[in-house]
């Protein structure tokens, strides 16, 4: 027998998670090699919670979305055990070295691919795989989940057209995406919308109101809103941009921490916070305003093709990538190949939708209105 690679599925979970084990499965089964699935993300090599991934239990996961592995958001570094939260690097370290692997590949986003490093750093051979169905995850052009889950944000907006339509409605939806808008302005082009909120874009609250009000000023009888989890208005974005600086020139320990709790409240999902904009939007404009929280639908359910195609490169790149002897990398997609990148290039970095990207810029040729204020200055 050959090498021994782990494997788990850390943070949010996404559809193509088992289509992207399964890969992994069949390549290094292809080339006399073990997989052991390590359970609930980190926690599993922590606690060597783990079990044998065969022909026989690879076999049917393709479509099923979730994990088999079941998945959690918990870190190396900061393990909730018991009561207390403990570092359980040095866990991980012996575990790994216990069952004699190669390389342990971690399935992921933003969060785990953090994890991930400091993994590296503690000396194991870690590869990794990208998923979110945020898509923020730098170095790779799209991520697994993110397809399927742009399916659903867009398969709900054109199902919501009839019912805003018939009731001559402002519909707002909010899609996820806490800090950037891929899948709510993907969605919400495909889709048809009339505005748009970006966590990119803060929005101006009379600008908005405003643009619904011209809509049904020229007959338009109803109007389709997605909304980002993370978009949040002009006020709120100074008010934050304030207390991060507060925050950073403040050397007062108590002071700083009562800060930062101050800024995690705005910048933290708020639920209410969609309901409030409905209440304002159907006082400001005086027609009738719903709310509709796409919520975890977006998560669930069978990938999508391309997902499956996605996690079936991604996949197969990083086996090939552990039978090779490399690690310290990620498996990215560029271009509709795959190739290795260094972990350290993509941990902490952030895709952001920039303001000139294609889908920004094509919102506004078609008249997607992001709520911006207007520009009265002339300038
Ligand atoms: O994994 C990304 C994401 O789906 C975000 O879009 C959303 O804000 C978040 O996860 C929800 O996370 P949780 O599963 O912890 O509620």
């Amino acid at each position: 027998m050959g090498k021994c690679v782990g494997i788990l599925t850390a943070g949010g979970d996404s559809p193509g998670l088992n289509a992207a084990i399964r890969a992994v499965g069949r390549v290094l089964a292809r080339n006399n090699c073990r997989l052991i699935g390590f359970k609930d993300g980190f926690e599993g090599i922590a606690f060597d919670r783990c079990t044998e991934l065969d022909e026989t239990t690879l076999s049917n996961v393709l479509t099923v979305g979730g994990t088999i592995l079941r998945t959690s958001r918990h870190k190396p570094h900061k393990m909730p055990v018991g009561k207390k939260v403990m570092d359980m690097t040095g866990a991980i370290v012996e575990n790994y070295h216990r069952h004699q692997l190669s390389a342990l590949i971690c399935i992921g986003g933003g969060g785990t691919h953090k994890s991930a490093l400091l993994l590296k750093k503690a000396g194991l051979n870690i590869v990794t795989i990208p998923k979110t169905i945020d898509n923020d995850l730098g170095g790779s052009d799209s991520c697994i989940g993110f397809d399927t889950a742009l399916n659903v944000a867009t398969e709900a907006i054109d199902s919501l057209h009839s019912t805003a339509s018939s009731h001559k409605r402002i519909m707002l939806v909010e899609v996820m995406g806490h800090k950037t808008g891929w899948l709510t302005l993907g969605s919400a082009i495909a889709g048809g919308a009339d505005v748009v909120l970006i966590p990119e874009i803060p929005y101006n609250f009379k600008s908005v109101a405003d643009a619904l009000k011209s809509r049904s000023r020229a007959g338009k009888l109803f109007s389709i809103v997605p909304v980002a989890e993370g978009a949040i208005d002009e006020d709120t974005f100074v008010r934050i941009k304030k207390l991060e600086q507060e925050i950073s020139l403040c050397s007062d320990k108590a002071k700083k921490s009562s800060l930062k709790e101050e800024l995690s409240k705005l910048t933290a999902y708020n639920p209410a916070r969609i309901f409030d904009l409905a209440r304002r939007l159907e006082e400001a404009t005086q027609l009738e305003t719903r709310v509709t929280i796409l919520g975890y639908l977006q998560r669930s359910g069978t990938p999508s093709c391309f997902d499956r195609l996605l996690a079936a490169q991604l996949g197969s790149c990083a086996a090939q990538a552990v039978l090779r002897g490399e690690s310290g990398c990620m498996a990215a997609y560029e271009n509709g190949s795959c190739r290795m990148i260094p972990i350290e290039e993509v941990a902490g970095v952030r895709k952001e939708l920039s303001l000139d990207h294609p889908w920004v810029k094509n919102a506004r040729e078609l008249g997607i209105s992001f709520g911006e204020a207007v520009n009265t200055t002339g300038k």
